[in-house]
């Protein structure tokens, strides 16, 4: 590593970004972010104060996470956050760090159902992302929210009760096993696992650290996304919507799948680089 204790800011990100820039697309902004969270300043901080230093300890601390994030590790994981939907959430190894591509679904969402009575369950909800986004639109909806991993769960509370969302019902569930009432939700939506065990994407990347319960699914990525569909018939009122994301080369399949098993009105939604996104469908009782 080409740094040393004395080296003003300025020069810490020039270098640290240098070092990074066949592994991140985003070295600059990841040194930024790394010395932000070890100095407990905003981004804004560094930019106004290039020439300062760091003190003894805050370089000790810096260096680790730098040698680690050279190793790959997800910048959220280092810092232990990620901004999602402008709320700050806190993340960790139990679940998936929550992508700017699912910001998508939450918007289609918040597009498609403008009411104020909505009753809406989030499957798989990880960090709570997709849920608390919802929440923070919407407070009047009422909201649960699921995760089979115990460590997920919590994380999902304590991320809603730090950013002031207690009113979202966040338990365990393996999907519907202790969802109680049946024919009551007018929106489920989830963001499932959904890549074929042996999909190349994950060993590279930050996927390659990130829990296999939260992406890897039987059948070529389907099979959750099958049993979400099949299930949500029971939970769903009548003239009621189930929303996915999903891979980009799913939707065909996923329309299939929606018509199988009796939902209409399949829409696919693209994300920003117009790939397939998102699928939603309709079930009429
Ligand atoms: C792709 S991650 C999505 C996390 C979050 N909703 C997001 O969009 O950032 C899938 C989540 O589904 C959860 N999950 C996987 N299998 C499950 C199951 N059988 N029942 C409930 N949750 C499950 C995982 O623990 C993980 O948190």
């Amino acid at each position: 590593m080409n740094f040393s204790a004395s080296d003003p800011i300025a020069l810490l990100v020039n270098n640290g970004a240098k070092q990074l820039a066949s592994l991140s697309d985003s070295a600059k902004l990841d040194v930024r972010l790394l010395i932000s969270h070890v100095i407990d300043k905003p981004l804004s901080y560094l930019l106004t104060w290039p020439d300062k230093q760091l003190s003894p300890q805050q370089y000790q601390h810096f260096s680790s996470l730098f040698e680690q994030r050279k190793q790959g590790k997800p910048i959220a994981y280092l810092v232990g956050f990620k901004e999602f939907w402008s709320l700050n959430l806190q993340v960790s190894p139990a679940t998936l760090i929550p992508r700017p591509d699912t910001e998508i679904l939450v918007e289609t969402i918040l597009n498609n159902h403008p009411q104020s009575n909505i009753r809406c369950l989030d499957l798989g909800t990880g960090t709570g992302a997709i849920a608390l986004a919802l929440a923070s639109e919407q407070s009047s909806w009422n909201i649960e929210a699921i995760d089979f991993q115990h460590e997920a769960v919590a994380l999902a509370k304590s991320n809603a009760k730090r950013l002031g969302f207690s009113q979202v019902n966040i338990y365990q569930s393996d999907w519907f096993s202790t969802v109680e009432h049946q024919k009551c939700f007018d929106v489920i939506v989830s963001n499932p696992p959904y890549i074929d065990a042996l999909d190349e994407h994950l060993v590279q990347g930050d996927v390659k650290f990130e829990p296999k319960s939260a992406l890897v699914a039987d059948d070529n990525g389907y099979a959750d996304i099958e049993k979400i569909i099949q299930m949500s018939k029971a939970f769903l009122k009548d003239t009621a919507w189930l929303y996915f994301e999903h891979g980009f080369e799913q939707s065909k399949k996923i329309h299939e799948l929606f018509s199988q098993y009796g939902y209409s009105e399949v829409t696919t939604i693209k994300d920003y680089n117009g790939n397939d996104r998102v699928t939603y469908a309709c079930y009429k009782q």
